[in-house]
C-alpha cells in the first residue's frame, strides 16, 4: 500500500458496528463486563480504549512498526522511554536537542542515578567516543532543533548494533511522510504528535513506536502506570488530522523551500539553516534517509532588536511556541523552546538571541514571503536609523 493509500486506509477507517466512515469518540471511562470474571478487550480507558487503539495502530502504520502507543503530549512520550533507563545506566544523546527532553534528562536523571553525554550530534566519531561500558541506549533527533542539523542514522544504528545498545529518535520534524527510522534499524520513534501529524495546532500529543515486542510490553505498562495516555476525544482529533498529513505537509514543505531560498538574499539575514539548501552541512546524509527538506528553518538576525522589530511587523505568521500548524508560526528558541537551557550553554549550542525559527503554514507562498520581507524591511530601516544616530 503506497503511503497517500496508507493515510486514509492504514488503521481502522470505518466503525464496525454502524459502518460510521469516521472511527467514534469513545468518550467513556469505563466499560461495562457482562462476565465480570471473565477478561474482555476494554475495561477501563486507561488501560485501553477504542478511538486510542485505532490511533496506535495507524501511527503504527504508518511508521512500518508493529506497536504503536499514544500519550498525552510529546514529552509524555519521550518520559515513557526514558525513564525506563535504570540506575547505573547511561545514556549518549545528541547536544542540539529538543528544549524539554535537555531539562528532563538534566534534571531528571541525576535523581534516579541515570549517567547522560551530550554528543555532536554531526560527528559519528564522537557518538563512538562516549560509549561507556554501562551505555545502553542512544538519542537521535534529526533534523534538530532549532538549528537543523542532520545526524546519520543508518551511522549510529551501525555503532548501536555493535555494541548492542538500543536507539532511539524523536522523528517530530519529518514525521512518518518523509522519514522512516524504523526501516534505517532504529529501535524507537517518538513524536510530538502535537505538530504536524495532528497539523492544527489545537491538540497536545505524543506517539512511541516500536517493532520489538518486549519493547512494545514495556511501553504499554509504562502508559497505563503513569496514566500518561491520550484521551479518546484528542485521539480522534489526531486520527481526523492524519487523513490530511500528507497534502499538507507538501505545500509546507513547498513553502519551506522557497522562502529559505528567497531569505538567504535579504540583507538582514545573516544566515538561513535549513537542509535542502545547497550549502547545508548535513544536506547529502539527510537525502539519503529523509525525502525533504522539511516544514521548519531557522534563520539569524543578529540580536535581540533586530527580532523584537521584525517579529512587532509581520502579520502573517502567528508568534507562538510550537510548529506544524496549519498557520506558519514564528517562534524564538531563546526563550521559548530552549529557554529552560542555562543562557551560557544555550549560546554554546548556536541558539544565540538572534536567532528565529520559522514553521510553514499553508499560505500562498508569496503573501508569507512578502510579508517577511516587509518586516524584513522594517529591521533594514531602524539598523540605518540607530548608526546614523550612534
Ligand atoms: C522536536 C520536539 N520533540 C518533542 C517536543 C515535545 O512535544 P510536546 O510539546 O507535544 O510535549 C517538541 C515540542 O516542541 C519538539 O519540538
Amino acid at each position: 500500500m503506497q503511503l497517500d493509500t496508507k493515510l486514509i486506509h492504514g488503521g481502522p477507517l470505518i466503525d464496525p458496528h454502524t459502518g460510521s466512515s469516521s472511527v467514534p469518540i469513545y468518550q467513556a471511562s469505563t466499560f461495562h463486563q457482562a462476565q465480570f470474571t471473565e477478561s474482555q478487550e476494554f475495561t477501563y480507558t486507561r488501560f485501553g480504549n477504542p478511538t486510542r487503539k485505532a490511533l496506535e495502530e495507524t501511527i503504527a502504520c504508518l511508521e512500518y512498526a508493529k506497536y504503536g502507543y499514544a500519550f498525552s503530549s510529546g514529552m509524555a512520550a519521550i518520559s515513557a522511554v526514558l525513564l525506563n533507563f535504570s540506575q547505573g545506566d547511561h545514556l549518549i544523546l545528541c547536544k542540539d536537542i529538543y528544549g524539554g527532553a535537555y531539562q528532563l534528562v538534566t534534571e531528571m536523571f541525576p535523581r534516579y542515578g541515570i549517567e547522560y553525554t551530550f554528543v555532536d550530534e554531526t560527528d559519528l566519531d564522537s557518538w563512538k567516543k562516549a560509549i561507556k561500558k554501562n551505555t545502553k541506549g542512544l538519542y537521535i533527533e534529526t533534523p534538530s532543533n532549532p538549528l537543523l542539523t542532520i545526524t546519520d542514522i543508518r551511522g549510529v544504528v551501525k555503532l548501536a548494533k555493535q555494541h548492542n545498545l538500543l536507539t532511539i529518535i524523536d522523528n517530530t520534524f519529518m514525521t512518518p511522510i518523509y522519514q522512516n527510522p524504523i526501516k534505517l534499524g532504529v529501535d524507537i520513534v517518538i513524536h510530538s504528535a502535537t505538530k504536524f501529524i495532528n497539523g492544527h495546532s489545537d491538540v497536545t500529543a505524543g506517539m512511541v513506536v516500536t517493532n520489538d515486542q518486549e519493547i512494545s510490553d514495556t511501553l504499554y505498562k509504562t502508559q497505563k502506570m503513569l496514566g500518561s495516555m491520550l484521551p479518546p476525544y484528542d485521539c480522534w482529533l489526531i486520527l481526523r488530522g492524519i487523513k490530511t498529513m500528507k497534502v499538507r505537509m507538501d505545500k509546507e514543505v513547498e513553502n519551506a523551500a522557497y522562502i529559505a531560498k528567497e531569505l538567504q538574499k535579504h540583507s538582514k539575514v545573516k544566515a538561513v539553516y535549513y537542509p535542502d539548501l545547497e550549502h547545508h552541512k548535513g544536506r547529502k546524509i539527510h537525502y539519503s534517509q529523509a525525502s525533504s527538506g522539511g516544514a521548519v528553518l531557522t534563520f539569524d538576525l543578529g540580536n535581540y532588536e533586530n527580532v523584537k522589530n521584525f517579529f512587532a511587523h509581520v502579520t502573517i505568521p502567528i508568534v507562538a511556541v510550537s510548529l506544524g500548524g496549519v498557520e506558519s508560526i514564528l517562534s524564538y528558541p531563546f526563550t521559548m523552546s530552549h529557554a529552560v537551557i542555562p543562557e551560557k550553554g544555550r549560546i554554546e549550542l548556536g541558539v544565540t538571541d538572534g536567532l528565529v525559527r520559522l514553521s510553514c503554514g499553508l499560505e500562498d507562498k508569496d503573501d508569507l514571503l512578502n510579508d517577511l520581507h516587509k518586516a524584513l524591511d522594517h529591521v533594514k530601516a531602524a539598523s540605518a536609523l540607530r548608526k546614523k544616530v550612534l
